[in-house]
């Protein structure tokens, strides 16, 4: 069998409503860097879409910087037809704001409201066009984390979540600990424990493989 191709996003995105002003979330992306390095290692070829982050972009792996929700949808509408399986792990911000001034905003205009509109969710659009593509989505919460990540698996078509519990100190969010269940469309659930998110992501490829690429093997 040929390579698998998978595709990763990861991080965060920014949503600028003047050019040196965004909202955004405090992603870190380790968890999808972790992820393309770990589909890398398997043999899988692999492609990043990483938003604005600090960690180094790993070796071996092609990567597409994006900053918003809109450069990261079209810039996986561009590569979404060459993967086997997506893995969408960034934060993409749910919301934007409506306008985007071009000039910096006076500090003292600040304080009227910035109004705001909702983002494209990318896994949404790219479920309604998939061929044969796998759809894997992250969902990170706080509490009932597994009920939230049922709804959001049924709610966008994927074939699998990770649930991701982020409620805990030390594990999360920019940590270098996670923890993540993963769960599939007909309703089966492994849990991948508490653990680094370097062997978090060998696990979760691992599992990832075995389900949906069982003749492909390691290369
Ligand atoms: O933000 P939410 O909890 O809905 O994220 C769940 C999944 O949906 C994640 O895999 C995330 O990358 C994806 N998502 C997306 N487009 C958005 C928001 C989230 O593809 N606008």
């Amino acid at each position: 069998m040929e390579k698998i191709r998978c595709l990763v996003s990861a991080g965060p995105t920014r949503e600028y409503f003047d050019p040196v002003r965004f909202i955004s979330n405090p992603s870190s992306g380790k968890m999808g860097v972790e992820i393309a390095k770990a589909a890398r290692g398997f043999g899988w070829e692999t492609t990043l879409i990483l938003g604005p982050t600090s960690l180094e972009k790993p070796e071996g792996i092609e990567v597409f910087d994006v900053v918003s929700a809109d450069d990261m949808l079209n810039r996986a509408l561009a590569l979404f037809g060459e993967c086997d399986i997506l893995i969408m792990t960034a934060a993409v911000s749910d919301m934007r704001p409506k306008k985007k001034s071009k000039a910096k905003v006076k500090k003292e205009s600040l304080n009227m409201a910035v109004e705001f509109e909702p983002t494209p969710d990318i896994l949404r659009e790219l479920s309604k066009i998939r061929k044969n593509q796998i759809l894997v989505g992250f969902a990170a919460e706080t509490n009932d984390v597994k009920s939230y990540a049922r709804g959001k698996l049924a709610s966008k078509n994927l074939d699998a979540i990770a649930a991701n519990d982020v409620s805990k100190s030390g594990s999360g969010f920019a940590a270098d600990l996670n923890e993540i269940s993963l769960i599939f469309k007909d309703g089966r659930e492994i849990d991948l424990g508490k653990d680094s998110k370097s062997r978090l992501a060998k696990k979760l490829i691992e599992i990832l493989a075995a389900e949906f690429f069982p003749q492909a093997g390691k290369k």
